[in-house]
């Protein structure tokens, strides 16, 4: 079958619903160059301003998936998990939660991603760790997966080829925040990564892609509904991102934090919130664990034990994972007034970060391992003036203005907040 572009796009712009052989035509033609770019834009903002339907976006995510290379995990035994997070600020979930659930030998084959603007990504904090290699063959991948039970890797750039294209492009069109959009690119990777079975971090919050519970509620229902749809038991946590994760926010330090956790020494709350997701992720495979029986694994060893096995197997030195930043300038800020922490919104703080060093504005940029912040003081915490709230690490001098978006991202007020990161599970 061949169609016109022009007249697809026109079909979407004026609210009609897409057939699966015009979706198909679409992307096949779009990857293979015959469709332009200024098309795809076009289509990509009908899109945005029309929607699409159930159907519409489980054939565009399908259509993704056809459009590279899919990995076959079938010949390691056991049901394999992947993990997904759309992303945050002092995200380090992943490094934590992929060992400990791989330390109930339960296998995990992860490809992460990497960050940009204020959010971090799994990949460069794991690079901070010298030698860790994230490029691996396939065949390498899944050996590792099988002998180890575990891996984080990058994404193969034979995986999703429309989503490599499509993504970049909805990038520099303003067409990246809409449903259909972004479940269709993280489902397309997770359904071509290969895993049974699939659990989403959908995260909502100034810090977040998702601003309000209810789109959060909505792309997860999207996306569960998907991969169930596809033979790939899914399960979505809405998990609030207006307040960094934890404390540390940068990639050395949080790859400190996630030692920190998983050796049992972070805050009992931080370490529920990880034991919670583990065992929804655990459930998926098939294997019932208490909360008290996950949190055992961080008292005695095995979930630290995996970190340290996925770490050799990938070239990784891990004599120095707690090693205290190390950096030309350093800086306390201290709190003013006395009262309660009622906000440190996630995005200033993300900003603050990536200008510290410990992110990129761009794609093109490099990032410094050693820059980041570490809070002292969370949401629901109490000040007073002289009290130290964070400090702030760069191999750049501080400047003043920066201390002053940092603050920006405060509130200190009478209100003691109660603050719980999982606020929903969709199944
Ligand atoms: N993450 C993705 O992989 N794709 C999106 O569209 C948004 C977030």
């Amino acid at each position: 079958m061949s169609y016109r572009m022009v007249d697809l796009i026109q079909k979407k712009r004026d609210g009609g619903k897409l057939k699966k052989s015009e979706i198909d035509w679409i992307i096949e033609n779009y990857v293979t160059g015959l469709v332009p770019d200024y098309q795809m834009s076009a289509f990509a903002m009908a899109v945005y301003f029309q929607g699409m339907d159930t159907t519409e976006i489980a054939d565009l995510t399908m259509a993704m998936v056809a459009s590279g290379a899919q990995i076959d995990l079938s010949d390691i035994p056991g049901i394999k998990v992947d993990k997904h997070s759309t992303g945050g600020v002092g995200d380090k979930v992943s490094i934590i939660l992929v060992p400990l659930v791989a330390s109930f030998d339960v296998p995990v084959a992860k490809m992460s991603g990497r960050g940009l603007g204020h959010t971090g990504g799994t990949l460069d904090k794991l690079e901070s760790i010298p030698g860790f290699k994230i490029e691996h063959t396939i065949a390498d991948f899944k050996a590792q997966v099988r002998d180890k039970g575990l891996a984080i890797i990058g994404q193969s750039d034979d995986l999703v080829k429309a989503d490599k294209l499509l993504y970049a492009l909805r990038d520099v069109t303003a067409t990246v925040d809409q449903i259909p959009l972004i479940a269709s690119s993280i489902m397309s990777k997770k359904i071509a990564s290969g895993s049974d079975a699939i659990l989403l971090d959908v995260t909502v919050g100034n810090g977040a892609f998702m601003k309000s519970v209810e789109e959060a509620r909505e792309l997860a229902r999207t996306m569960v509904d998907l991969g169930n749809a596809v033979g790939r038991k899914t399960v979505a946590v809405i998990t609030d991102m207006n307040q960094p994760l934890g404390y540390a926010i940068g990639n050395h330090n949080e790859i400190a934090e996630a030692v920190e956790v998983l050796t049992g020494k972070s805050t009992k709350e931080f370490r529920e919130y990880i034991a919670e997701l583990a065992q929804l992720m655990l459930q998926l495979a098939g294997v019932e664990k208490s909360i008290e029986e996950i949190m055992a694994h961080f008292d005695n060893g095995l979930a630290y034990a995996k970190l340290l096995e996925m770490i050799e197997a990938q070239g990784g030195d891990a004599s120095n994972l707690t090693a205290p930043l190390e950096v030309e300038y350093e800086l306390e800020l201290l709190a003013d007034q006395q009262g309660f922490m009622e906000e440190m919104a996630a995005f200033g703080i993300g900003v603050v970060a990536m200008k510290l060093g410990a992110g990129r504005a761009t794609k093109a940029d490099s990032i410094d391992f050693q820059a980041g912040i570490n809070l002292v003081t969370k949401v629901g915490d109490a000040v007073k003036p002289g009290d130290v709230i964070a400090r702030l690490y760069s191999n750049k001098p501080i400047t003043a203005e920066l201390v002053e978006e940092f603050k920006a991202a405060l509130v200190i007020g009478n209100n003691k907040k109660e603050y719980k990161e999982i606020i929903e599970v969709i199944r």
